[in-house]
């Protein structure tokens, strides 16, 4: 197959990108800095060359957008919203002008889209949004605003050509650095990985490989369309996450961090709270009724197998180092 990849050069383009290459497919990546062969420019705003990449192309997943790892300011919420809906718009616009369209038209949406809630999970079809929960920042309906202008300016596309599925994604969990397992791990490692602000809000998360097999299974299910959620089955509150978390790495306590060293915390690692406190119970109702299995349900033997994939990639790093250093 021919896959395209808008913005696949951060953390879940990178996943996708190697999986898909290992598994046989062409892959190309749009990005606003190409720096590899099968990297193609673009601003993630306006038509350009770039479309022709589409034209022909079996499937896209768009990815594009601005970190939603940063301080949530009025400036950074406007980046994070223009860059999801604009490069949402320009993919739809190049996708409706092709001579031969892509098949699908896999767009990344996120599970915040559901309120912040602790009494029952959210599915697809009885989940609720969110944006009017009380006594929660402003900040948090903002980022569901994004999810639904985001999701709607697929919807919106006039692309009659081609099945569009929007990817309700949780935190997607591999060992790459500078990811969300990466920089969790850390915590942990460093004796901080205790429960924040209590610890009962709901962490929802997917496996990597359990991600790539979704959106393969996603890519084939010609029967599946709207919004899926990409969830394990196994959402758990955020104390008993960091503690597998812990166990996984063998280190036996974590410090607990109150809501205003969450916000330090935040502060420290650029990324705002909300990715910390708002209870995302999430599960994945539609790929289960589709007949999807998971690899990795629950979180325990997710994390055990993360952190033996973690502990290769650092002593592969580590030998790269010693054998610099060498020469
Ligand atoms: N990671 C997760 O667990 C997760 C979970 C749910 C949803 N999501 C969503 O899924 C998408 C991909 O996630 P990710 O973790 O891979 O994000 P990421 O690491 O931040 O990568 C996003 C990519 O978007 C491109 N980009 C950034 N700002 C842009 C702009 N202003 N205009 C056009 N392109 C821009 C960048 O590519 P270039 O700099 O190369 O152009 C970047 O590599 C994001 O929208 C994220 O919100 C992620």
């Amino acid at each position: 197959m021919k896959v395209v990849l808008p913005g696949g050069t951060g953390q879940v383009g990178t996943i996708l990108d190697r999986a898909l290459t290992a598994a046989g497919h062409e892959v190309t990546v749009l990005t606003r800095r190409p720096v590899r062969a099968h990297h193609i420019g673009w601003d993630g705003a306006t038509l350009g060359r770039w479309a022709a990449a589409i034209d022909g192309c079996d499937v896209v997943i768009n990815l594009a957008g601005r970190s939603v790892s940063c301080r949530y300011t009025a400036e950074n919420l406007q980046a994070m919203m223009d860059s999801r809906v604009e490069s949402s718009r320009v993919v739809g616009e190049a996708t409706a002008a092709a001579t031969r369209p892509p098949r699908v038209w896999l767009q990344m949406s996120t599970a915040t889209v559901y309120a912040h809630r602790f009494d029952a999970a959210h599915d697809e079809a009885t989940g609720v949004i969110g944006g009017s929960e009380a006594g929660v920042p402003d900040c948090w309906a903002h980022s569901i605003e994004i999810a639904k202008n985001w999701e709607r300016a697929q919807a919106e596309a006039p692309t009659p050509a081609t099945r569009k599925v929007a990817l309700r994604s949780a935190m997607v969990m591999s060992p790459d650095r500078g990811g969300v397992f990466d920089v969790l791990s850390r915590l942990a490692r460093l004796g901080l990985g205790g429960p924040v602000a209590g610890g009962k809000q709901y962490v929802s998360w997917i496996h990597d490989e359990d991600f790539v097999r979704a959106v393969e299974f996603l890519i084939t299910r010609d029967d599946l369309e709207g919004a899926v959620n990409l969830a394990s089955p196994g959402p758990l509150p955020h104390r008993d996450f960091m503690r597998a978390l812990r166990t996984a790495w063998g280190v036996p306590v974590g410090l607990p961090a109150t809501r205003w060293m969450a916000e330090l915390g935040g502060f420290a690692l650029r990324s705002d709270t909300e990715l910390l406190l708002k209870s995302r119970r999430v599960v994945p109702g539609r790929l289960r009724a589709a007949g999807f299995t998971f690899a990795y349900p629950e979180w325990e033997s997710a994390a055990t197998s993360l952190v033996e994939r973690a502990r290769l990639v650092r002593a592969a790093a580590r030998r790269a180092r010693e054998s610099s250093h060498a020469v």
